[in-house]
């Protein structure tokens, strides 16, 4: 991704992080070229990763003047009951990538700050193990191959406590990952699928030059062809909130929602996935209209501070995931450094409210916008 512009200059060497982009420097300086790429890259030409920040930058929210408000609370709800903050940790996989203590790490700065924690099928630790850390955990579900696999994993995440289930559905193939191939990624010795035993793990650490082994891999063990039907089955099976992750067409809104969803999370998959697909932001007006009074949508994909969270909340999300911005403050910190993440955001969509004029989250979802400045 490219480096932020427009008032965010670069830190001073050694100042602690003013805001989420901060981050991004200290993990860019301790990870390994190759594992950098992997995080911040996007597919093909990297245009809907740049879109994603330029639509959210033209993004205004008019904020209401003498509203009396002296203290706001960020507390918010989100499927599957109350946060302290409308966010919750974005599904990413394989944590360990950035930090020896990865998924467990960045799951304890969540349970931490009150935000649920969402942990990837691509979890390089179990998700028991994640889900004993404490704190609301979310299992997110990619479509294997093997349905009993899935039946498998589902039942693993429910009797491991998971609170809700984010099916992602914008995979059928991995996005074109320019870097990666170029690259030749392929995950270290350490890192795995940890909630996968014997799936094809082998190929996700075979190096090959101009080839990703993580693209491969994926290719081996999820289904492609998913459909609404594998929706309605999975909704059969899920006793708890059931989230549908990749979302942009408004009418696969609507049909998510006759499906039962609990939320649609409207993303591009932080541009990694269709290069071609819009600014998640850029959409998410028109999905709140088509069933926002039916199930809650939240917003994924280039968030990166609390004024973000305003926007997404004033469009009528209900709240967001955050997703790279946590990857770069467990790299630079492990848990601390995630917390301090956190606490960031936390007081930045606090100090947001309040210049808006609004009390809490809820009287943000009443703002007005204006596209373009
Ligand atoms: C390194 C990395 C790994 C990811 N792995 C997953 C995953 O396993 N499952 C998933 O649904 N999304 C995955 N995503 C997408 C995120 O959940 C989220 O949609 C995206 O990061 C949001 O964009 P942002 O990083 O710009 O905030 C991954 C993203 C990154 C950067």
């Amino acid at each position: 991704m490219a480096e932020r512009t427009g008032g965010t200059p670069t830190p001073t060497a050694g100042a602690a992080p003013a805001c989420l982009d901060d981050f991004a420097a200290l993990a860019r300086a301790v990870l390994p070229a190759d594992v950098w790429d992997y995080v911040d890259g996007g597919s093909g030409a990297e245009t809907a990763l740049a879109a994603n920040r330029a639509a959210l930058d033209r993004v205004a929210v008019l904020p209401r003047m003498l509203a009396g408000v002296e203290e706001a609370s960020t507390e918010a709800v989100l499927p599957g009951g109350r946060a302290a903050l409308p966010v919750a940790v974005a599904p990413m996989a394989y944590q360990r990538l950035l930090h020896p203590d990865g998924e467990l790490a960045l799951a304890a700065a969540a349970a931490a700050a009150g935000v649920p924690y969402a942990v990837s099928t691509l979890s390089s630790t179990p998700v028991e193990e994640v889900a004993a850390a404490g704190g609301t955990v979310w299992f997110q579900l990619y479509w294997l191959r093997d349905r009993a696999l899935v039946a498998d994993l589902l039942d693993r995440a429910l009797g491991a406590g998971c609170a809700a289930v984010v099916v992602t559905v914008d995979v059928p193939v991995l996005g074109r990952r320019l870097r990666d191939a170029r690259n030749g990624f392929a995950l270290p010795p350490h890192v795995t699928a940890a909630n996968l035993p014997g799936g094809r793990d082998d190929l996700a650490h075979r190096g090959t030059p101009g080839v990703s082994a993580v693209a491969v891999h994926t290719g081996a063990v999820f289904a492609p062809a998913v459909s609404w039907a594998d929706l309605a089955w999975l909704r059969e099976r899920t006793p708890v909130p059931l989230l549908v992750k990749g979302i942009l067409d408004a009418r696969d809104a609507v049909r998510a929602a006759d499906a039962g969803v609990d939320a649609v999370v409207v993303s591009n998959h932080g541009g990694r996935q269709l290069d071609a697909a819009p600014a998640s932001v850029s959409v998410l007006p028109e999905v709140v209209d088509a069933v926002g009074e039916r199930c809650a949508v939240l917003l994924d994909s280039g968030v990166r501070g609390g004024v973000d969270v305003l926007r997404a909340l004033a469009l009528g999300a209900s709240g967001v995931l955050l997703g790279r911005p946590l990857l770069w403050a467990l790299a630079a910190g492990g848990r601390a450094g995630a917390q301090a993440a956190l606490a960031l955001l936390a007081a930045e969509l606090r100090d947001a409210l309040i210049l808006s004029g609004c009390p809490d989250p809820a009287a943000a979802r009443g703002l007005r916008t204006r596209i373009g400045g």
